[in-house]
């Protein structure tokens, strides 16, 4: 097949790889890719955000299937754009995005489909947050009612800190003030052909900048899968309890979900909630779900696309384990530093079982510098979490980049 993935993260270049594994061969493009996915694949540089250009060029290069990988362009319709021009495309049309680009929205959704998610009130003024700060107390939980790339939630017993974050984001449009929920959270992928669900293996992401869950939220600082502590037929209980009646109500409604939903959910004392859907494979679990899937991602996604899931193989996932730890640049969530150069890739790949995806880098004078927050996904795969871990960690002590940070603590809990 001749598939056009969209976009540049390490997300994208673990897609990329994956695709790139398959047996069966297919013909790549990134569009814009970065400089890790341009090593083993051919990149175009285009607005992916507008719908006409990334349509144009797939009917030019007549591509089998696009890929889009971030919520961007999903919110903004690019899929549209392709299904408008008869092009196979995974991810879902603008009207059904909105279960990540509006979490009011996706509120109304799981009230209407009876999904368990935490209590949550919407919030049009300040009056109205600090009523609903007041009704629910602390730790304070107040969310941006649109995308705003991982910066819009705000968990903190802090009332001046929450009162200020809902200050800032209400201005321009409604914030859910949330229960606050306690428990291990779980990234779920399901995949949706907009009737029939297929999970895939379950991921957990670490959102905090520091070891400890300590400092601010991240994109996602580390991830591992499987998740040898979920209680048996948990995803299936997902699929039966939050997936299936989600994508039911999306198709009821005339807006049929096509792609990834992806499920973060929390387990708590009074059972699991929904926190947040998103519409596209979570960065950086994805990194870790993918490294072990042996079957056909293609195959997968074209069933997705073509509505062809429920005669598609279930996918096969190795008993192998995976984790990824990312790799920051200094002052990354806040003012990432860049342009400051890396060394040791080369050495780092020589670990067996490790491959890294790339972020945010530039190719530079024979070498790679930084060019953003998240710059590397280091990723590992072995029989158990402690070799995995020990190859990850190996394999970062290679890598030089001045003043960069990362979690130690990255699948511990399963090993300890
Ligand atoms: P979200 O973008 O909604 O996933 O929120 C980002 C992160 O904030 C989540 O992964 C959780 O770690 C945390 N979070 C979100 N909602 C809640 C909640 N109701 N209670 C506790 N933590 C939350
Ligand atoms: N890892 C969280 C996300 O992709 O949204």
């Amino acid at each position: 097949m001749k598939i056009l993935v969209l976009g540049s993260g390490a997300r994208e270049h673990a897609i990329v790889s994956t695709l790139l594994r398959d047996p069966a061969g297919h013909d790549i493009i990134a569009a814009p890719g970065n400089a890790g996915i341009a090593q083993v694949v051919e990149t175009v540089a285009m607005d992916i955000t507008k719908g006409d250009v990334v349509a144009a060029y797939a009917e030019d290069t007549a591509v089998d299937l696009v890929v889009i990988g971030p919520e961007a362009p999903l919110v903004s319709g690019v899929a549209d754009a392709l299904r408008a021009r008869g092009i196979a495309v995974f991810g879902p049309n603008k009207s059904a995005a909105r279960l990540e680009g509006s979490k009011d929205f996706a509120k109304e959704i799981m009230d209407a489909a009876g999904v368990p998610t935490g209590r949550a009130v919407r919030a049009s003024s300040i009056e109205e947050v600090n009523a609903a700060l007041d009704e629910f107390g602390a730790p304070y939980v107040v969310k941006a009612d649109g995308l705003a790339a991982g910066k819009g939630v705000i968990v903190t017993s802090d009332r001046e800190a929450a009162h200020a974050h809902a200050a800032h984001y209400v201005q321009y449009g409604p914030v859910l003030v949330e229960e606050f929920l306690d428990g291990q959270e779980v990234s779920l992928f399901v995949l949706s052909d907009g009737s029939t669900v297929v999970p895939l293996s379950p991921a957990q992401d670490y959102k905090r900048a520091y070891d400890n869950d300590e400092g601010p939220n991240t994109g996602g600082m580390g991830a591992y899968s499987p998740l040898p502590w979920l209680p048996t037929g948990f995803v299936d209980d997902i699929v039966r309890t939050v997936a299936l009646p989600t994508i039911r109500e999306m198709a009821e409604r005339g807006t049929p979900f096509v792609g990834l939903l992806y499920c973060g959910l929390i387990i708590t004392a009074r059972g699991v909630r929904v926190i947040e859907f998103n519409a596209r494979f979570g960065d950086p679990e994805t990194q870790v779900v993918l490294e072990r899937l042996d079957s056909s991602l293609a195959d997968l996604l074209y069933a997705t696309a073509t509505g062809t899931l429920h005669e598609a193989p279930a996918p096969v996932f190795s008993d192998d384990v995976a984790l990824t730890v990312v790799l920051a640049s200094e002052g990354y969530p806040e003012s990432p530093e860049t342009g400051r150069a890396i060394f040791g890739l080369n050495e780092a790949l020589t670990v067996p079982g490790v491959t890294i995806a790339h972020a945010a880098t530039a190719a530079s004078e024979g070498g790679f510098i930084a060019t953003g927050g998240r710059v590397l996904s280091v990723i590992a795969r072995a029989d158990s979490f402690a070799n995995a871990r020990t190859a990850a960690y190996s394999a970062l002590d290679s890598i030089q980049l001045d003043g960069s940070h990362f979690r130690t603590d990255i699948a511990l809990r399963v090993v300890s």
